[in-house]
């Protein structure tokens, strides 16, 4: 049989958002505050008391407001599948009531009509980055056992209200990135300096427990749910063929993996326990949070996929710029503008990987060039972007998920990050943007929010109309 090149027929073609970078709105109906809404800089800058206007997040790309015209737009490319957030304050505003707010919940069933009338099937992540601040200033987030229980609410409320119409759910966006932004990733109010190692894994304790709990709830309610984990991956690759450097960067990925055995295998990893040993870790687990996570494991593994690194223990370190993680400088790769090795081929190792280790469907939840764009006059008169590099980025990692394809990895989808333009995770700015729709908001807050379509967003269409085909090798 010749090696297939071209994508299943039923591959999940989209985009992905998160609602504290595209929704806005953030008081309306009831919500409560997230964590986001006191990170004006991202992780970049401090955090505030309260909200403060220089805050881009507090209105986002209005998508609150705005969400028919936006999914029109992604069923004009042809979007097989959209990828979004709940804001978990919408829904539980302080996050420990025992009542959900039912303005929150109906806002989120607007938003499935809409998806419904064009047959996009959506993609739900319950917590991406803004668990309610209250829940981070009371309890210290997920340090906190009590946490579960509030979870375990939240998510049986939306998987029974939602649950005949979601049939993809994630539980935590980037779970492993607690390990290093404790307060952004895991509601971890004590400053990141001032955590200890016992209580950052005990945290990941208590989130892993919680997402094998939320698998369980959505199987009780009905079997037809799809639950997946959700990993930031980024291949490590050693700086130098010494096996000290081959090493470090094993041990740089396990750091990783970690997430993902537990999710799949149902158990901590021989080399996880080690690593608590050596660093003099007791974690409380309980004979009920051992049975919660071998019987409740996942029915997919998510990713995103921005970037690979380095790891050394031989060489003077370079410190590489990354998402929200990194090692050293690979030499031998362009960056973004912001800093990200651009490496296509990364993610056909991270897709062969994960299969080969968990024999899981894979669904690539987020990739995509975050990019100064300039807007200009296109050919019809009609403002646009000639965004071409993000149009060769994009191409030439969608060629390497067909490589993998056709290494006989099971991929489901892919969704792009940041489909429509919005606020960055890790800087808060506008001006990194993603999309395939131009946003009009500046970085100082200025914009008529008007929407324009880029020139990638014709390019998509076709990519999604020709499943794959018009992909240039
Ligand atoms: C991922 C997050 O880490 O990367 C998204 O899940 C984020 O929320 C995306 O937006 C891109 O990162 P950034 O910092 O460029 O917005």
């Amino acid at each position: 049989m010749p090696t297939p090149t071209t994508f299943p027929n039923d591959f999940l073609w989209g985009g992905a958002l998160a609602a504290n970078q595209y929704e806005g709105a953030y008081g309306a109906e009831g919500k409560g505050l997230s964590v986001q809404d006191v990170m004006p800089q991202g992780i970049v800058g401090p955090r505030t008391e309260a909200p403060t206007p220089d805050n881009l997040k507090l209105e986002g790309i209005d998508f609150y407001h705005r969400y028919k015209e936006d999914i029109a737009l992604l069923a004009e490319m042809g979007f097989k599948v959209f990828r979004f957030s709940i804001a978990w304050s919408r829904i539980f505003p302080k996050g420990d009531e025992t009542e959900p707010n039912e303005a929150g919940l109906a806002f989120y069933d607007r938003v499935l009509d809409e998806l419904e009338k064009y047959g996009i099937e959506p993609l739900v992540t319950i917590s991406h980055y803004e668990t309610p601040l209250h829940l981070s200033r009371e309890y210290n987030g997920w340090a906190d056992r009590r946490m579960i229980g509030f979870f375990e609410r939240y998510a049986r409320t939306l998987f029974e209200r939602y649950g005949r119409r979601v049939k993809y759910w994630l539980t935590f966006n980037e779970i492993n990135s607690v390990l290093h932004e404790p307060f952004m990733s895991g509601g971890i109010n004590t400053p990141k300096e001032e955590l200890s190692e016992q209580d950052l894994y005990q945290a990941i304790h208590h989130e892993l427990v919680a997402s094998a709990s939320a698998t369980r709830i959505a199987h009780e309610v009905s079997p037809d749910l799809k639950v997946g984990c959700m990993i930031l991956a980024i291949p490590f690759y050693p700086l130098t063929p010494d096996p000290r450097d081959v090493w470090a960067a094993k041990q740089a990925e396990r750091d990783n993996y970690t997430f993902g055995d537990v999710h799949v295998r149902g158990a901590y990893p021989g080399y996880f326990l080690r690593k608590l040993r050596d660093k003099g870790i007791e974690l409380d687990i309980t004979e009920d949070d051992r049975r919660t996570l071998a019987e409740h494991t996942v029915d997919f593994v998510s990713f995103s996929y921005y970037m690979s690194s380095c790891e050394t223990a031989t060489q003077e370190r370079e410190a590489s710029g990354g998402n929200l993680m990194g090692g050293v400088v690979n030499p031998t790769l362009e960056v973004s503008q912001w800093g990200w090795a651009i490496d296509p081929r990364g993610l056909r190792t991270i897709l062969n990987d994960y299969w080969d280790r968990w024999g899981k469907p894979l669904f690539i939840v987020e990739n995509g060039l975050g990019a100064r764009d300039e807007l200009i006059t296109g050919p019809d008169g009609t403002p646009t972007v000639a965004d071409d590099y993000r149009i060769d980025y994009m191409n030439d990692h969608l060629v390497q998920v067909r490589e993998a394809i056709a290494d006989g990895v099971q991929v489901i989808g892919y969704t792009s990050w940041g489909c429509i333009d919005c606020v960055s995770a890790s800087t808060a700015q506008m001006s990194k943007r993603y999309g395939f729709i131009y946003v009009d908001r500046n970085d100082d807050g200025t914009g008529t929010l008007e929407r324009y379509r880029k020139q990638s967003f014709g390019w998509y269409r076709d990519v999604i109309a020709s499943n794959g085909a018009s992909l240039k090798a």
